[in-house]
């Protein structure tokens, strides 16, 4: 390998595999085959043995095969040595080796509709995207959440729902809580379709983004879904970790006001209390309590509630660790609904799945080159359900859950 390289650095002349002139420019049209053949050679040799192919025997220069792969180093890298790009080589040819093929036999709405005629074990994945129908906005859309932060001052959008910020000043997330929850009773057909996929015994488990809860008005059971980034179902105190059913804190939450622990407060008065009758007496229990007491009074953070939702810079809950990691296996098929798939660590459910898995992903807006989704049905998720369970004939069935679903306000 050091001989390669060494011979490489030394600019050694390069056998360019044409019959023609090596030194021609290729055409756009023998570019493209060229990259071609190349990449299907990626594919049947791995990395490894495609860069000694390659590279090691002086077909093309990195800079070269760099090219070839469609990638235009920055200006910096003019004079660098071919031998000093060999690295950045080697990690583009294994991410693109590494990255899934879409499966040939999905083309189609109707090829996808037989997949999830056939599919015994669906795994669900879905984001703020099923919930814009019932009037609650998504976050990263023009109209979303993250675009009505103005007032904020926030240096990122996604700071609303940053841990540290939080327990600085909880009234920044407070003052806008009230627009994530929900206000009416309901879910929309997208919840209702999956619901249809629990009830044809075909759900393995849908993993939601979503911290509206909209999931268990559907009738999702608490066994078949993971709320990745938590919910609104109950509350915790950032300082005694006490929790409460979520209901308890609506109230302020609607307000606009920052909801306070009842223990802690009791514990506040009581201290109160007792120092002030007690004022000439020492402390009985030290100095650690002490500075409890004190803190209890003086620290603007002790005794907030807050929903238990994932922010940033918290730990999802363990249960999402442990259940992708053994549904990937068992998943005989993955849609993914109404989600931008920006956020780690539910982006990377994709890229988790067997690679002869059917990935299907529903949405207004593509997922991205990063991801090799087998279709995408882009536009409103409600109206793509609908014509898939029409298609799939379960039509009766999913619009009996939809109806059960229509908004009844509270
Ligand atoms: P995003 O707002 O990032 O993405 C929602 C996607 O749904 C967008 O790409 C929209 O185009 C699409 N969409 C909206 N309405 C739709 C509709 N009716 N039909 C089809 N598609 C529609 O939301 P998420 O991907 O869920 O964290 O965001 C992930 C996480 O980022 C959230 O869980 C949130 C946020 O920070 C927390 O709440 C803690």
């Amino acid at each position: 390998m050091l001989e390669a390289l060494e011979k490489h650095s030394q600019g050694h002349r390069r056998r360019v595999p044409d019959d023609t002139d090596p030194e021609a420019e290729d055409t756009p049209a023998q570019s493209t085959l060229k990259a071609t053949v190349l990449r299907q050679d990626l594919m049947s040799l791995g990395p490894d043995l495609f860069i000694k192919k390659y590279l090691y025997d002086d077909l093309y220069s990195a800079r070269e095969l760099l090219g070839v792969f469609g990638i235009n180093l920055p200006d910096a890298f003019d004079e660098a040595p071919d031998a000093s790009l060999i690295s950045v080589l080697e990690i583009l040819l294994n991410r693109d080796y590494n990255k899934r093929q879409k499966l040939a036999h999905i083309k189609t709405i109707d090829d996808i509709v037989k997949v999830l005629q056939q599919s015994k074990q669906i795994l669900v994945v879905t984001g703020a995207g099923i919930s814009t129908s019932l009037g609650i906005p998504d976050f990263r859309s023009s109209d979303g959440i993250y675009s009505t932060l103005g007032k904020y001052n926030l240096s990122d959008p996604q700071e609303l729902f940053d841990i540290w910020l939080f327990r600085q000043d909880p009234s920044i997330f407070y003052d806008f809580a009230k627009r994530l929850l929900p206000e009416a009773r309901g879910y929309s057909p997208t919840h209702a379709f999956i619901r249809l996929l629990q009830d044809r015994g075909i759900l393995l488990r849908q993993y939601t983004q979503n911290i509206d809860d909209i999931e268990s008005a559907a009738g999702i059971l608490a066994d078949k879904l993971i709320q990745c980034h938590g919910s609104f179902k109950t509350a915790s105190c950032l300082t005694c970790k006490g929790s409460v059913p979520g209901h308890t804190i609506f109230r302020d939450i609607r307000n606009g006001t920052v909801p306070k622990c009842t223990l802690c407060n009791e514990t506040r008065i009581k201290s109160q209390t007792s120092s002030s009758s007690k004022a000439h007496k020492p402390l009985k229990r030290g100095r650690e309590w002490e500075t409890s007491e004190t803190e209890i009074e003086d620290t603007p953070g002790i005794g907030i509630m807050k929903p238990d939702i994932t922010f940033f810079g918290e730990q999802l809950a363990t249960d999402f660790k442990t259940q992708v990691l053994e549904d990937r296996l068992k998943a005989d098929l993955l849609i993914c609904i109404g989600t931008s798939l920006r956020v780690a660590p539910v982006a990377g459910i994709p890229a988790l799945m067997p690679r002869d898995v059917p990935q299907l992903f529903i949405s207004r807006e593509s997922a991205g080159k990063e991801y090799a989704f087998d279709l995408e049905l882009l536009g409103a998720c409600d109206e793509t359900v609908q014509s898939l369970a029409e298609k799939a004939g379960w039509e009766t069935g999913f619009q009996a859950i939809v109806d059960r679903g229509r908004i009844r306000n509270v």
